[in-house]
């Protein structure tokens, strides 16, 4: 069935528990993270990107999550807008049948240029009351994602902030936070602690200088009773890097989040964990490694279920470490 992020987020809270949120644009990433949810008894959390829609199209993205649900009535599943730029944006997922959106206010609507604080609380309290009238729940940011290490967003393209980066918007100041939650009645809240989007997020294993777990603490100790988010959350698996570049890719060293990491963070009110780049990278891995084993395939289907498979085996290990299997 379908929930909203403030049910799921509420009973995470009381049981102690985080949930991963998959990005997905098509039908095999759905498999994967509904597979791996049923399989592991575990509730569900698929997200859309503006990128995503337009992708698969808003009336197919809409089936898609309509057919996840069909398929699987076992597992409780929230459907939820990832990144909303404006208000209509997400008045428009709520209009084709998500129960979450992302105002992400921390950016101006080019999803670029770093926003004041009086911008986010416009467009975000906006956006609550709006979705809240119609029973969805709301997400909201406070501070800016990028990199401790180089002060930049990340170096994929298209997603977050751009160039170099005041420092201090990099980590969510804790007070500023609880103001913010004040004044627009969010159900959760994203908030910036040196994590950044796509793979290139630290140059090596971070350390706590580059990957602030103790600012999430700080922000949990102000603001207890408000469910934390951390974006960028990939931990970038070093095994499929490996697997890629053996099957002719090219990526360069870089490192993620170590599952540990985001353990830490869910002790401490982290309740949804946005993960993109490691479905994208299992994908990748399992898509490159399938054609170099099989070089005589051209069943599509061969290759695409090759990809599911690697990506559920994350979505499996994603609801075992954070504590959602077993709580559907
Ligand atoms: O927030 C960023 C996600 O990784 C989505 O990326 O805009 O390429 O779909 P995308
Ligand atoms: P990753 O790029 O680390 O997977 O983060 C995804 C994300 O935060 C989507 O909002
Ligand atoms: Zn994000």
């Amino acid at each position: 069935a379908m929930i909203t992020l403030r049910q799921l987020l509420d009973h995470a809270a009381e049981n102690g528990y985080g949930m991963p949120a998959f990005n997905a644009n098509n039908m095999e990433q759905l498999h994967a993270i509904m597979e791996a949810a049923k399989e592991c008894d575990s509730p569900a959390i698929v997200q859309a990107s503006a990128g995503a829609r337009k992708y698969a199209g808003v009336p197919f993205y809409r089936h898609l999550m309509e057919a996840a649900v069909e398929n699987y009535p076992e597992v409780p599943l929230v459907v939820h807008l990832d990144h909303g730029a404006n208000p209509g944006m997400c008045m428009r997922a709520i209009q084709s049948g998500f129960t979450s959106v992302m105002m992400d206010g921390s950016l101006r609507e080019d999803g670029k240029t770093p926003a004041d604080y009086d911008y986010n609380v416009n467009v975000t309290r906006r956006t609550v009351e709006m979705a809240h009238a119609g029973g969805v729940s709301v997400e909201g940011e406070i501070g800016v994602l990028g990199s401790l290490e180089t002060g930049e967003a990340g170096k994929e393209d298209g997603v977050g902030a751009e160039g170099k980066m005041d420092k201090d918007k990099l980590l969510t100041d804790p007070e500023e936070a609880a103001q913010f939650v004040r004044d627009t009645h969010v159900d959760a809240l994203a908030i910036a602690c040196g994590t950044s989007h796509g793979a290139y997020k630290f140059t090596r294993p971070p350390t706590g200088d580059i990957l602030a777990i103790s600012r999430i603490k700080e922000i949990h100790q102000r603001l207890p009773n408000t469910h934390l988010v951390m974006h960028g959350s990939s931990q970038v698996p070093q095994e499929w890097l490996e697997i890629i570049n053996q099957y002719g890719g090219e990526i360069p060293e870089t490192y993620g989040v170590p599952v540990e990491e985001v353990q830490e963070g869910i002790k401490n009110g982290v309740r949804k964990v946005n993960i993109d780049t490691d479905l994208r990278l299992a994908s990748t891995g399992a898509v490159r490694k399938h054609l170099a084993e099989n070089k005589s395939n051209f069943d599509p289907r061969k290759f695409l279920q090759a990809s599911t498979d690697a990506m559920k085996e994350i979505c499996k290990a994603r609801y075992e470490a954070f504590g959602s299997a077993g709580m559907a």
